[in-house]
């Protein structure tokens, strides 16, 4: 594994992001330099995953910060409140977002009540978008390492969409980290991916990330998966998710509530990976998640090529929502949360112990 794949960058110049739309044929960086050029990134899909969006959004805030002029910190607070503004309008489903943005602005307020200067408060504040970007990355390491303690040597792993290094800080991923974890561990570990219509993260993104680190994958279209789970061959599905209710049901990519009853026709583990920063306490129960719609062309086209006939009724909803007793268990930096949920999760925000190396 070359585990080297990071899509989102802060340089001098800017944000750089890898343009997962042009993925797997091109392999090209954007500039991005404003706070508005990131939050068009977002909302164009140049970047993408729960994670991955919440890591733009905070290095938004610090370019919002950045080319802010002036000197005094009350005009500086204006700025980064309208900047917020027009990055939480980007993608209402993935938390990571407002979670970020939640982050950066209680920042901004240490650093205005302890008196610091503007120029003082634009370095906290890229500080703390790096260190947000840093620490998803430690979040994914340990979600590999006790996700991949869960997979089965010799086995083949289901996954949908892609919750992969792409789609988070980078590295590893949530989901796909749990696979690599599992390799790093020593296991052959073989994946299927779904192709994840309409917008094929699946055959785009997770068969090239998981093919540049040279692990076993195989394409199939999102009709086949319980077919191939009839016959015996998926021991496990793992998932990412976008956002997370306080009960464990489970918000990630159209398609994912499927396969997860299809798991539980056939008695296959369901395994859901994702950092805290993707659990939502203030969601009671799934019905509390917004659910994103996005264009009808993303169903009546590939790409500019038109399938649909002119006119046609489309319904395009982003993302469904998995009730959580079909969750076998939640992977996340803190461990494994098994059901019930309320008071697992509860218990891993309450948990302050030291990562294992
Ligand atoms: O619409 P997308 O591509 O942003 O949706 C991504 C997903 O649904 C992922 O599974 C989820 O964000 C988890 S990413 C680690």
């Amino acid at each position: 594994m070359k585990l080297n794949i990071i899509p989102v960058k802060w340089a001098d110049e800017g944000v750089l992001m890898l343009d997962q739309r042009l993925l797997p044929t091109e392999e090209k960086w954007l500039t991005l330099r404003t706070y508005n050029d990131v939050a068009s990134g977002i909302k164009d899909m140049v970047v993408r995953g729960a994670p991955a969006i919440g890591v733009s959004a905070a290095y938004g805030v610090a370019l919002a910060a950045k080319s802010f002029v002036g000197t005094n910190v009350d005009d500086l607070a204006e700025e980064l409140e309208y900047a917020s503004e027009v990055l939480a309008k980007t993608r209402p489903t993935a938390v990571n977002l407002f979670w970020a943005i939640d982050r950066m602005k209680r920042t901004f307020e240490r650093g205005r009540s302890e008196g610091k200067s503007v120029s003082e408060i634009k370095q906290l504040l890229l500080d703390d978008a790096k260190a947000i970007h840093d620490e998803d990355i430690e979040a994914q390491r340990l979600i590999a390492k006790y996700g991949g303690e869960l997979l089965e040597n010799d086995s083949t792993v289901l996954t949908h969409c892609n919750a992969g290094a792409l789609a988070t800080g980078g590295v590893w991923g949530t989901a796909l980290g749990v696979i690599r974890g599992a390799v790093d561990q020593g296991k052959a570990v073989a994946v299927i991916a779904d192709e994840t219509r309409p917008y094929l993260q699946g055959a785009r993104l997770t068969a090239w990330e998981l093919m540049e680190d040279d692990i076993p994958v195989t394409l199939i279209t999102d009709n086949m998966s319980g077919h191939i789970m009839k016959k015996g061959g998926v021991q496990a599905v793992v998932v990412g998710s976008d956002r997370i209710a306080a009960n464990g049901d489970v918000a990630n990519k159209i398609g994912t509530y499927m396969v997860a009853v299809l798991a539980h026709r056939h008695g296959i583990p369901f395994y859901v990976a994702a950092p805290l920063s993707t659990v939502d306490m203030n969601c009671q129960t799934g019905d509390d998640i917004p659910i994103e719609e996005r264009d009808r062309t993303e169903v009546t086209h590939v790409k500019d090529n038109q399938l649909a006939p002119d006119g046609v009724g489309v319904s395009n909803y982003a993302f469904d929502v998995t009730p959580n007793e079909l969750v076998t268990a939640i992977i996340t930096e803190k461990g494994v949360a098994r059901a019930p949920y309320t008071e697992s999760l509860r218990k891993q925000f309450e948990q302050t112990t030291k990562a294992p190396a």
